[in-house]
């Protein structure tokens, strides 16, 4: 008779432990991943970023930031724009540049310094690209909101709502816009407003602080609910667990 009460009690604690140790290694921060960085493997993986991929090629950027981040104590950060971000610009804004203006153009979304998107918050302004340093200031400038991040050129401003990749020594943003740096397109909107879109009609049109507010904010509060919902499944299998063990004992 007392073998046929404890024998499932048995099981039951026997099984529970597979369950228990993954979730203690739940609370353990996840290990880095080895193995090398592949920038182009990341913007393939995202899927939109033909664009860029071709330019960071064309202009020799791919090799060289893939070399420089296997040696650099720093990291960089990469803000991509999209292939949507590069159709909107008129055909001519990169096409007129020339090949110097290009790489300048590309090293302006790099910066040499790794930059998760919390470091935004707190930043202090203008942070340094890697086109930074020659003639010009070439840096970029970020605001911030609650945790609503906006990076800006003095041409455009531009929302960051979406990492590719935020683990040192590479961070990987997407941007709907592409960064204008001032030293290059300026001169050519000294007001600073290009309205290419002045609709006659006063209706609504999209505006991008409409885009803004429908973006998904960062989910950080999500992340700490899943997490409390993981302590509190733990205390409850183990709390089961010694319940079980009590009655064995
Ligand atoms: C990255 O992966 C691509 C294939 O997706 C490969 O052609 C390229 O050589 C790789 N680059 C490096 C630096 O490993
Ligand atoms: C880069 O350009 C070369 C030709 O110049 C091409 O063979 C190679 O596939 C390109 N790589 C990527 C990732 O687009
Ligand atoms: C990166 O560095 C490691 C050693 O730290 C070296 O073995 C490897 O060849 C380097 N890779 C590149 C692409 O330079
Ligand atoms: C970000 O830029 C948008 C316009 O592009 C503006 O409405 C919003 O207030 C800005 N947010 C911050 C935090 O600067």
């Amino acid at each position: 008779m007392a073998l046929t009460t404890t024998t499932p009690l048995a099981l039951i604690l026997l099984t529970l432990i597979p369950f228990l140790t993954p979730q203690i290694q739940a609370q353990a921060p996840a290990p880095a991943p080895s193995g090398p960085i592949n920038i182009t493997t990341i913007f393939e993986k995202a899927g939109q970023y033909n664009f860029l991929i071709r330019l960071l090629n064309e202009t020799q950027q791919l090799t060289q930031i893939q070399t420089q981040l296997n040696s650099t104590s720093e990291g960089f950060t990469i803000f991509a724009p999209t292939d949507n971000a590069f159709q909107n610009l008129p055909s001519e804004a990169i096409n007129d540049l020339s090949d110097q203006q290009k790489v300048q153009l590309i090293l302006y979304h790099v910066t040499p310094k790794y930059y998760s998107l919390s470091d935004f918050l707190t930043v202090s302004n203008p942070v340094r690209t890697q086109a930074s340093g020659k003639e010009g200031n070439w840096g970029l400038h970020f605001t911030s909101q609650g945790n609503q991040v906006n990076v800006s050129t003095g041409v455009v401003t531009v929302p960051i709502n979406n990492a590719l990749r935020q683990q040192f020594p590479l961070a990987v943003y997407q941007l709907d816009k592409v960064l204008l740096p001032s030293e290059l397109f300026g001169a050519k909107s000294p007001s600073s407003s290009p309205a290419p879109k002045s609709s006659k009609t006063p209706s609504k049109t999209p505006s991008s602080s409409d885009v803004e507010r429908d973006a998904p904010s960062p989910a950080s509060s999500k992340k700490d609910d899943s997490a409390a919902g993981r302590n509190v499944g733990f205390g409850f299998v183990a709390g089961l667990g010694l319940i079980c063990m009590g009655v064995l004992l």
